[in-house]
């Protein structure tokens, strides 16, 4: 199993190109089914959620063939309705291709997801979006079994604005008759994205990034062409690492737009940030301040996936800094971790109280989940000697070179072949 090896305390300076969004290509790829023909996927990164979900589609019957980051899938003939269980624990997310499935198919079969490292992981919503839209749902002995005689238009209003639970009633909606509308949908980056690939497909589907999102369904869909968006939580990620080093970075390939709420909390911990519609450019000399409380919300507000790189930086900044998460339950288990490398966090239900001020040292950490990887690697790269991260697996999810990509902003990190204890 992998390391990363990183010696900390010395500068960034450099640039990096930030690769596709995952939480834009995987439900892209589950819409990739909806064409009757091939469709084109560009800048698809190469992260190990995009091979389960390929393992998926070619389950299904799809064709898939990549070049580098573009990805060809030929759903012409799909020859199955099921997700099996192996393939659904390969990867939380799968849900997403039940809409899509059913919509396609007019039946799906899969596990149910159950709970994940971030703590329970429901999808009530999902499912009663895809019964309002005319779907039988049936759970039994931990599997979902949905069948659809035929899907009529209707209006889905979410009790909260789930990312996941907008997605499967809009590929589920282009599949049933007339009009669907969902209110108080998810108006994330990923949402619009995921919205103008249906488009190229020939959905008819608008209203994205608002909370209100209507679909004409019932017309059948050709392949499409779609060059997915750049990651915003790896672009916050290498942000929040140049915070913590100090230096300067650039990056490029991702919407600046997407990042107000990050960048807004990093300036005012005291970095310089210079946006245009090409790059952000990051100047941070340490010691960085303390902010006024960061509350993860749902986008346009501060996102629940950069809560804990961020929380990273600010552990040596000077006063203290709030963090309110207010999305997932379990989402502080890179704080035990930060506070062996010298950090003092205290954490009571929502709430992690960071004291800043403190000089981290290195240390050997392993990480529980995606984001808290990407945490312990920032502190890491701010803190003085040498450090070792574990549980890699988890970074490989949603970073496709996380070791490469810092060293190109100057960053001292190997990754290396090591047993994990
Ligand atoms: C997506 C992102 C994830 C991000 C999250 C919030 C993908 C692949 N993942 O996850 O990186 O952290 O959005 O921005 O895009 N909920 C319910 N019932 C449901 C569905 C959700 O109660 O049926 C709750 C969840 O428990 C959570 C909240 O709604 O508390 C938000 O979850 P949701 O927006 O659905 O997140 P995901 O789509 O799973």
């Amino acid at each position: 199993m992998s390391a990363l090896l990183i010696e900390g305390g010395k500068r960034l300076h450099g640039a990096v190109k930030v690769h596709g969004a995952k939480n834009s290509v995987l439900p892209i790829l589950a819409a990739a089914i909806l064409g009757r023909g091939e469709s084109v996927i560009h800048n698809c990164p190469a992260l190990s959620d995009v091979t389960a979900s390929v393992a998926i589609l070619e389950h299904l019957g799809c064709r898939v063939r990549t070049e580098g980051d573009t990805l060809w899938v030929d759903a012409s003939q799909l020859v199955r309705s099921d997700v099996p269980d192996a393939l659904m624990r390969e990867m939380r997310s799968s849900v997403i291709f039940l809409g899509a499935v059913l919509a396609r198919t007019g039946e799906a079969e899969m596990s149910f997801p159950g709970g994940c490292e971030l703590g329970p992981r429901p999808i009530d919503l999902h499912l009663a979006a895809l019964r309002r839209l005319g779907a039988e749902v049936a759970e039994r002995a931990g599997a979902l079994c949905c069948t659809a005689v035929g899907l009529t238009g209707c209006d889905i209003v979410l009790s909260l604005p789930s990312v996941g639970a907008t997605e499967n009633a809009m590929l589920a909606a282009t599949g049933a008759e007339g009009v669907t509308t969902i209110t108080n949908a998810a108006r994330e980056p990923e949402i619009v994205d995921l919205q103008n690939f249906l488009r190229s497909m020939g959905a008819r589907v608008r209203g994205a990034g608002s909370s209100v999102i209507t679909v004409e369904g019932g017309r059948p869909l050709h392949g499409g062409e779609h060059t997915v968006i750049g990651d915003r939580i790896v672009a916050a990620t290498y942000l929040s690492a140049a915070a913590a080093a100090g230096g300067e970075a650039e990056l490029t390939g991702v919407d600046y737009r997407h990042l107000s709420t990050v960048t807004a909390v990093l300036s005012e911990a005291g970095c310089a940030i210079r946006s245009t519609p090409e790059r952000i450019c990051i100047r941070a000399d340490r010691p960085l301040r303390g902010v006024r409380p960061v509350r993860t919300a749902p986008y346009p507000g501060f996102p629940t996936d950069a809560q804990a790189p961020v929380m990273a930086a600010l552990c040596t900044a000077e006063g203290t800094s709030v963090f309110v998460e207010n999305i997932f339950e379990s989402r502080y288990r890179h704080v035990d971790e930060l506070c062996r490398m010298g950090a003092d966090i205290r954490v009571e239900g929502r709430v992690a109280v960071v004291c800043g001020g403190k000089k981290l040292h290195g240390a050997a950490v392993k990480a529980a989940d995606l984001r808290g990887a990407a945490a312990l690697v920032v502190a890491a790269l701010g803190a003085r000697g040498r450090s070792t991260v574990t549980g890699l697996a988890h970074a490989d999810r949603g970073y496709q070179d996380l070791a490469g990509d810092l060293r190109a902003l100057g960053a001292e990190i190997t990754r290396t072949e090591e047993r994990e204890t």
